[in-house]
């Protein structure tokens, strides 16, 4: 699939299907040909772009499988664009064995014309012992392998593996190396049921980093609106469900943080398909038959609701901060936010350079957020977890976008100590004062133990004692002479943040200038011997290199440091400033961060061009089409020169 916007793990994406194109996150509603409760038409309207039904179903049942032999599935269902099935899986794991072989399912889904077309797969139960649940992904996979080789549909391999994290990457691993151009999550349908969305997001984290990213991942009956935030989070792209007519059937509604019987309540959210058109006692007095399928509709359109405000959230890349408001609506979501947390260290991998939202900081738990959990590793990799040796400022100090007081500035000069700053519930190098998120920051302002016992324990910040401003004016420097220059140390503090300890001095050596914008007064442009090496990014603080500073980085660094490596005979269109395209890549380093500034090298190490990953370093070789790399300067091109509006400082 192509990725359009991305988020961490989350992405706005298309994918293809014989019969049209998905674009995602989204649900393909379940419809039971035997029993349609809405119209084609009124799921189109409320969003609906696929559907999904089920072969096994509709083969078991003469007058529908004749139907779907002759004319298709599509004429069957009276739609014209994709359509998946399914294999039967469920029903022969809940009424024990069915009549069909896996080959003869497949054959059939092909027959009547599926777009997208499942496996038998063996349907995996969290209570599965460890042998039954291996027992279950191998055989899933050799009825996968027993296939021969199938192009006229999309083959669904789902990834199994009960709860066992080992068996879901085994399960992942094997599926993403087979076939299947498309992987759902299978057996968690009796987590969904139980609420246990933290065990959920063990099974979908285990089962997403170790699957191939450039195929969609579906999550079999994960369709309630309150989860379905945190599933997007951790990389799920599509949903399916008949919750929208199973609750609607017991007079249950859907609304975005739960369900409610239609009993107990007096109105209708403005978002509802049915607000404006019917009022709640009409509603409950209705027949039976047309109730159910108002509430059907209502409930479908909480689902598209919720996934509209999903998808924006990825776009403005703040669905993380959406996910940790939401879980605060219901205990089981917090449970289930407390788990991600959990991962944070293995979700920040994936986690952009840098975000086109403010960061939200709310309580201690937001610690945990994967990029506090980055800037706090680098922090003590900067000050070797001592603090004793730095000297640490109170926040009365910083006013983010303003200059620091010259008496600080001359201080931090006259020194050779690490100057950190107090933020949120952590220290940073005060170097790093107008990076994301740093300064990007809208914070609740609780930066104490506020709550006792929550969250972790005490951090640097309570070891080290901080100066105030009046510490400030009273200090004497440490040296007669000036040992440093604020400017130069920030921005080589800031290039050892972007792309390692060590590389600051490397792109900023001795003699380079540092312009500012006339304008804002912030640091533009940083020169060395005339040529421009880099600018500061107003956004984010972070560096865009020009082809000079990237030659820099290249020099100190060996194969595949910051490198992204494509073939030699594409590698001249990116030195006269082309895109690199995902398949004209041949490796990279794997550490590379979405977003962040690459080297793009032919096969003989030679740059030939500077831009921005699109992905993390370890997406990149799973995708085939697409642009890896956004150049913005081609060694061709040349040199880059000082701006107008710049001046030198
Ligand atoms: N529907 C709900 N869960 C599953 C599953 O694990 N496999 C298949 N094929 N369908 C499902």
């Amino acid at each position: 699939m192509e990725i359009i916007y991305r988020d961490g793990l989350a992405r706005i994406g298309k994918f293809e299907t014989p019969h049209g194109s998905i674009e995602t996150p989204t649900i393909l509603p379940v419809i039971n040909p035997n029993i349609p409760t809405l119209s084609i038409g009124e799921m189109v309207a409320l969003g609906s772009q696929g559907f999904i039904t089920n072969s096994y179903i509709i083969r078991r049942t003469e007058k529908l499988r004749e139907k779907a032999e002759k004319n298709g599935v599509h004429s069957l269902i009276g739609y014209n664009g994709p359509i998946m099935t399914d294999s039967g899986t469920f029903q022969s794991h809940v009424y024990s064995d069915i009549e069909f072989s896996n080959s003869e399912i497949i054959n059939f889904q092909r027959k009547i014309g599926s777009d997208i077309s499942t496996i038998l797969d063996i349907f995996s139960e969290p209570d599965f012992s460890y042998e039954k649940a291996k027992t279950a992904v191998l055989e899933t996979h050799a009825r996968m392998q027993e296939l021969p080789k199938i192009d006229d549909t999309i083959l669904a391999g789902p990834i199994q593996g009960s709860t066992y994290g080992d068996l879901r990457k085994l399960s992942a691993e094997l599926m993403s190396s087979s076939q299947a151009g498309y992987l759902p999550i299978g057996g968690v349908v009796p987590l969904l049921e139980n609420y246990r969305y933290d065990i959920l997001v063990d099974v979908i984290i285990n089962s997403k980093i170790h699957a191939d990213f450039s195929k969609p991942i579906h999550l079999f009956g994960g369709g309630h609106p309150m989860f379905l935030g945190m599933a997007v989070l951790l990389g799920v792209d599509v949903f399916d469900s008949a919750s929208y007519v199973k609750y609607a059937r017991n007079n249950r509604m859907l609304f975005l943080d739960g369900s409610r019987e239609l009993s107990k309540i007096s109105s209708l959210p403005s978002w509802s398909a049915l607000y404006g058109k019917i009022n709640v006692n009409e509603l409950k007095e209705a027949p039976q038959e047309e109730r159910s399928r108002l509430l059907a509709l209502h409930n479908l359109s909480a689902i598209f609701t919720e996934l509209n405000e999903i998808r924006e959230r990825i776009f403005q890349q703040n669905l993380w901060q959406y996910v940790e408001a939401k879980a605060r609506t219901h205990p089981y979501l917090f449970r289930a936010y407390l788990k991600i947390l959990e991962y944070s260290e293995t979700l920040e991998k994936y986690e952009d350079l840098s975000k086109k939202s403010s960061f939200f900081y709310f309580d201690r738990y937001t610690d945990r957020n994967p990029f506090l959990l980055r800037l706090k590793r680098h922090t003590e990799a900067v000050t070797g977890n001592d603090t004793g040796n730095s000297t640490v400022l109170s926040e009365e100090h910083w006013h983010p976008g303003r200059p620091h007081s010259e008496k600080l500035v001359n201080l931090y000069e006259h020194s050779g100590r690490n100057f950190l700053l107090k933020w949120q519930n952590q220290l940073v190098p005060i170097e790093l004062e107008d990076t994301y998120p740093v300064e990007q920051i809208i914070s609740s302002g609780k930066l104490t133990n506020h709550l006792d016992g929550i969250g972790e324990g005490p951090d640097l910040q309570d070891q080290a004692k901080s100066f105030t401003r009046k510490d400030i004016n009273t200090a004497v420097p440490e040296s007669e002479y000036p040992v440093r220059s604020y400017d130069l140390e920030k921005v080589r503090k800031i290039a050892d943040f972007q792309f390692g300890i060590g590389t600051g001095k490397v792109l900023f050596p001795e003699g380079c200038t540092v312009t500012r914008s006339r304008s804002t007064g912030r640091i533009r442009g940083i020169f060395y011997e005339e040529k421009l090496i880099a600018t500061q990014r107003a956004h984010d603080g972070f560096f865009t290199l020009s082809i000079d500073g990237a030659g820099m980085l290249h020099k100190s660094t060996t194969m595949p440091k910051h490198r992204i490596v494509v073939t030699n005979d594409t590698a001249e269109f990116n030195a006269r400033g082309f895109n690199v395209f995902f398949k004209f890549v041949v490796r990279n380093d794997p550490d590379i961060l979405a977003g962040n500034e690459v080297l793009v090298v032919d096969e003989n190490d030679t740059l030939v061009a500077v831009g921005k990953s699109v992905t993390s370093g370890s997406e990149i070789h799973f995708f085939k089409s697409g642009v890896a790399v956004k150049v913005h300067r081609g060694a061709q091109q040349g040199t880059e020169k000082l701006a107008e509006t710049d001046e030198k400082v």
